[in-house]
């Protein structure tokens, strides 16, 4: 969608930290840079330290740079359109506030504030309750309030801070962002089911026998131990963004594209699924080993990392959906650091057909549809074609699309996802009841019971 965009302060709470450096800021920079929008809005850092608006702008444009962006435009928006404010200790933010004013005031704006929350969870009840308290929320022009996953800690924390965020924002005013929303591959799930009758028709229990959804990463948790130790696999991928494309994969078709049309047919996936039982997952933690020929340190050594811990940096988790489309087929969802490659997969195992003709090994001539996310996007529907000759020799084939190939380069979901808060949309942002409801599924499997020792670079502790 392509709205329009009012001028605004975009107030970046966590500012300096690895969000903001190599997302957040880039984004916004391309995103206004290549819209003709840099002069609509005015970015306003807010960080811990101390540091002058010269010294952010630096960093500001340096981020830019080592992202990609053009060097000589990220100077010229971060020297006129960037400000940085430390806060202190001070509840009442009394500093902050007077800079507000005075930024916007310098800039000729309304009032209008985009409070983007780039902070550890822990960090963002209290954050949300200064900004009301002290009136920042509230006045001439619209104040909108964005915060990134995971939202809570597990159901109880999740419901405390909506609660909390609720006394001072209005839902229709709440961006709860989760990155995912905003890729290219899942944004088309939309369109790949309800646009092509062809699979519309198939997609239930009648026809799929499974799927299988994959996040697996080569990358390890490095600098963010401190966070990740905390939180764990579930609640950094499966309670959001594997959730979110389940819940895309599998929900019924909406009746409009409005945000609520697809955000209700959204939570009704997720309210239709019992809680997973820790029966049915299985956790790993990576230990050192070799990832793209590097020696790389195990997940226990790293700083920030308890002595000890118990976080999982892997799961395998069996999810069922309990309504009349998808009883009895099991949703896979796995996800991973450290493992051999960078894979983000949808698999679609069709049954198979109901008489073996040609082979007696049916269950591996079965369809099969795979829709990757990341890298190499696009789509493979496998199936069976007659090899040439006298024999009855079947041969597996895949049809394949890559976006590469047809539309080039695809936009960074960052982007995407700031042009939707500054236009108000909010149908790629995750509704408070869709929040608690996937904190409710994935309650029982938040920590590990047991917990597999894999070597980094090995597939983990259950292939996937
Ligand atoms: C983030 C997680 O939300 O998503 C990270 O906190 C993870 O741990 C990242 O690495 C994966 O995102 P992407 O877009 O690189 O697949």
């Amino acid at each position: 969608m392509s709205g329009t965009i009012d001028p605004h302060l975009f107030v970046i709470f966590g500012g300096t930290g690895n969000l903001a450096r190599t997302k957040l800021l880039p984004a916004l920079h391309e995103l206004l840079y290549a819209q003709g929008l840099a002069d609509r809005v005015v970015v306003l850092g807010v960080g811990i330290g101390a540091r002058s608006d010269d010294q952010y702008r630096t960093m500001a444009r340096d981020a830019v740079i080592a992202a990609g962006g053009d060097p000589k435009t990220a100077a010229e928006w971060c020297s006129e359109r960037v400000h940085y404010r430390a806060v202190g200790d001070d509840p009442r933010l009394v500093e902050l506030r007077r800079a507000i004013h005075e930024i916007e005031q310098a800039h000729g704006l309304v009032g209008n504030r985009i409070f983007y929350l780039a902070l550890p969870p822990s960090a963002v009840a209290s954050t949300v309750t200064a900004i009301g308290d002290n009136d920042l929320a509230a006045g001439p022009g619209w104040q909108r309030l964005v915060i990134e996953k995971p939202f809570g800690h597990d159901l109880a924390t999740a419901v405390e801070l909506n609660a909390t965020v609720h006394r001072y924002f209005d839902e229709s005013d709440v961006y709860r962002i989760d990155h995912y929303l905003g890729k290219e591959t899942v944004r088309n799930l939309l369109v790949f089911r309800f646009a092509n009758a062809l699979f519309e028709r198939t997609w239930n229990r009648d026809h799929i026998e499974s799927v299988t959804i994959t996040m697996a990463e080569t990358e390890g948790v490095d600098d963010r131990a401190r966070y990740y130790d905390e939180s764990g696999a579930v609640r950094d991928m499966v309670q959001n963004h594997l959730a979110q494309v389940l819940a895309l994969v599998a929900m019924e078709p909406p009746t409009g594209l409005g945000s609520e049309d697809i955000r209700n047919e959204k939570v009704k996936v997720l309210r239709a699924m019992p809680e997973v039982a820790p029966s049915e997952a299985v956790f790993g933690q990576y230990g050192p080993g070799t990832v793209d020929g590097e020696t790389v340190a195990g997940y226990l050594d790293l700083p920030g990392v308890a002595e000890g811990s118990t976080t999982p940096t892997f799961v395998s988790l069996t999810a069922r959906i309990d309504n009349w489309r998808w009883q009895g087929v099991p949703f896979t969802l796995t996800t991973g650091k450290r493992l051999p490659e960078r894979r983000s997969r949808i698999e679609v195992r069709y049954r198979r057909p109901p008489v073996c003709l040609f082979h007696e090994d049916c269950p591996g001539h079965q369809n099969l549809l795979f829709v990757t996310l990341q890298p190499e996007e696009g789509f493979d529907l496998f199936f069976d074609v007659k090899r040439p000759g006298d024999a009855m020799e079947l041969d597996r084939i895949p049809l394949s699309v890559r976006y590469a190939e047809r539309f080039g380069e695809l936009p960074d979901a960052y982007e995407t996802l700031l042009r939707d808060v500054m236009e108000g949309d909010q149908s790629l942002f995750v509704r408070a009841d869709e929040v608690e409801e996937s904190w409710r599924v994935f309650a029982g499997v938040l920590d590990a019971d047991v917990l597999v020792s894999y070597p980094a670079g090995s597939p983990g502790p259950v292939p996937c």
